[in-house]
Order: structure tokens, then C-alpha cells, then sequence
């Protein structure tokens, strides 16, 4: 086997597994995001799914996790507070199952899920009169568009906005 030849081996394996890596990567992301979209607490279900659905734990960043939970007295102006052994409970499984990463992971102060970085990127294509239409009221209503938000699926080929 002449050099050229051996460098052509050599070069096609280093791609191949640089390829079979980075599909990897990608798909740990992925395996990750439905995992975070669907973990689930039942005294969670039943104290923070009453006024609104009850979001995923990986759409924020554990620090705003602990601080959203240690005002629930003033929850976005209205008062969602509970008791503390449930408090402590839910919290803990807030952060345990919080984003992660670059993206879901970075603390940009907000408690808003709507207000993040990620969030408005995801959404930058919607109109900004689709926000305001009364099928959807409010960007935190992800069920307007995201049928299947309850059971954790936000996968972009499901989405239907309201006309
Ligand atoms: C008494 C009603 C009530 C309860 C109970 C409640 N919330 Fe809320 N929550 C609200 C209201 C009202 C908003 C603001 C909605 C809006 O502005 O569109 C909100 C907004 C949120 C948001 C921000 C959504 C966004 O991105 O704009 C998060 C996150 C949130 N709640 C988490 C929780 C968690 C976790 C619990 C359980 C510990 C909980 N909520 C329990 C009323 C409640
Ligand atoms: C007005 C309709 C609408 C509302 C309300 C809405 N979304 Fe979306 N969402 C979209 C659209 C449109 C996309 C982009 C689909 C695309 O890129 O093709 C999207 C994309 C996403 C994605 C990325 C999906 C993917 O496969 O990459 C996530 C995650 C997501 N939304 C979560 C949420 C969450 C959480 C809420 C509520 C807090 C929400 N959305 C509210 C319309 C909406």
C-alpha cells in the first residue's frame, strides 16, 4: 500500500468517528430533552398544575427554580404557596430534573420560562400578533400551540398555531 493510500485509511477513520461522536452528542441532547420534558412528581402534578399546566422541569435552570420556589407567597401576582414539607419536595425535584447544558442550563435571571434566552429564540418566528390572538392569550399557554405539552411533547413537527 503506497502512502497516499494509507492517509486516504487513516483520514476516512478519523472522519467516521469524529461523525459517529458528534451524532452521538446530538442524540444524548435529544434523549435528554424528552427525558427532562417528561420526568414527573406526583406532589408537584398536584400543587403546581391547577392555575396553569404544570411545566417541565428542564425549561429552567435550577437557581431560578430555587428562587421561583421560595416566593410562591408572591407568584406572579397572585399567591401559590404551600406547605413546606411539599415545598421542599417539589423543589427538589424542580432542580434535580432542571436544564442543563449551554442552553437550558445558563441562569438568565428571569423566572419566566417565556423570558429566556432559548425560549425566544425556539419562538422568534411567531407573529407577534399570534401571542396576543385569545386561542393563545399568553406565551406561558404552550398548550395553544403544543397539543401535546401536558404529556411533555413540544417536538416542532407537532406544533399547530391558531388561526
Ligand atoms: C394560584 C395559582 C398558581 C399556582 C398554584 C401555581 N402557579 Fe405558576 N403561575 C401562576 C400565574 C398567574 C402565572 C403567570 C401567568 C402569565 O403571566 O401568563 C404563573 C407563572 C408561572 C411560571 C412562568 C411561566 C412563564 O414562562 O411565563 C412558572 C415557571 C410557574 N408559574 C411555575 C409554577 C410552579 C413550579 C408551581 C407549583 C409550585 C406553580 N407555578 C403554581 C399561577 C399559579
Ligand atoms: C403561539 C404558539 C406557541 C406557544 C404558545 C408556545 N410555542 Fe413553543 N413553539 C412554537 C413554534 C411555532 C415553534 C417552532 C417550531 C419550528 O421551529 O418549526 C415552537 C418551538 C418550541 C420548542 C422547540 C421544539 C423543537 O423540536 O426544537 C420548544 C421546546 C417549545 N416550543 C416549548 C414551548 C413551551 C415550554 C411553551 C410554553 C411555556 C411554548 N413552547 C409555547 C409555538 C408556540
Amino acid at each position: 500500500m503506497n502512502n497516499t493510500s494509507k492517509r486516504w485509511i487513516f483520514d476516512s477513520v478519523v472522519w467516521s468517528a469524529s461523525l459517529l461522536f458528534l451524532f452521538g452528542l446530538l442524540l444524548d441532547n435529544a434523549l435528554a430533552d424528552s427525558k427532562g420534558f417528561t420526568a414527573s412528581n406526583n406532589t408537584w402534578k398536584a400543587e403546581c398544575a391547577s392555575c396553569h399546566m404544570a411545566y417541565p422541569p428542564n425549561l429552567l435552570p435550577a437557581p431560578a427554580w430555587r428562587r421561583l420556589m421560595a416566593g410562591l407567597d408572591k407568584h406572579f401576582g397572585t399567591d401559590a404557596s404551600i406547605d413546606a414539607r411539599s415545598a421542599a419536595e417539589i423543589g427538589a425535584f424542580l432542580e434535580n430534573n432542571s436544564g442543563q447544558g449551554k442552553r437550558r442550563g445558563s441562569d438568565s435571571g428571569t423566572l419566566r420560562i417565556t423570558e429566556t434566552p432559548w425560549f425566544q429564540r425556539k419562538h422568534d418566528e411567531v407573529p407577534a400578533s399570534t401571542w396576543k390572538n385569545p386561542r393563545v392569550q399568553t406565551a406561558a399557554n404552550c398548550s395553544a400551540c403544543h397539543a401535546g405539552a401536558e404529556r411533555g411533547d413540544f417536538d416542532e413537527h407537532a406544533v399547530r398555531i391558531p388561526r
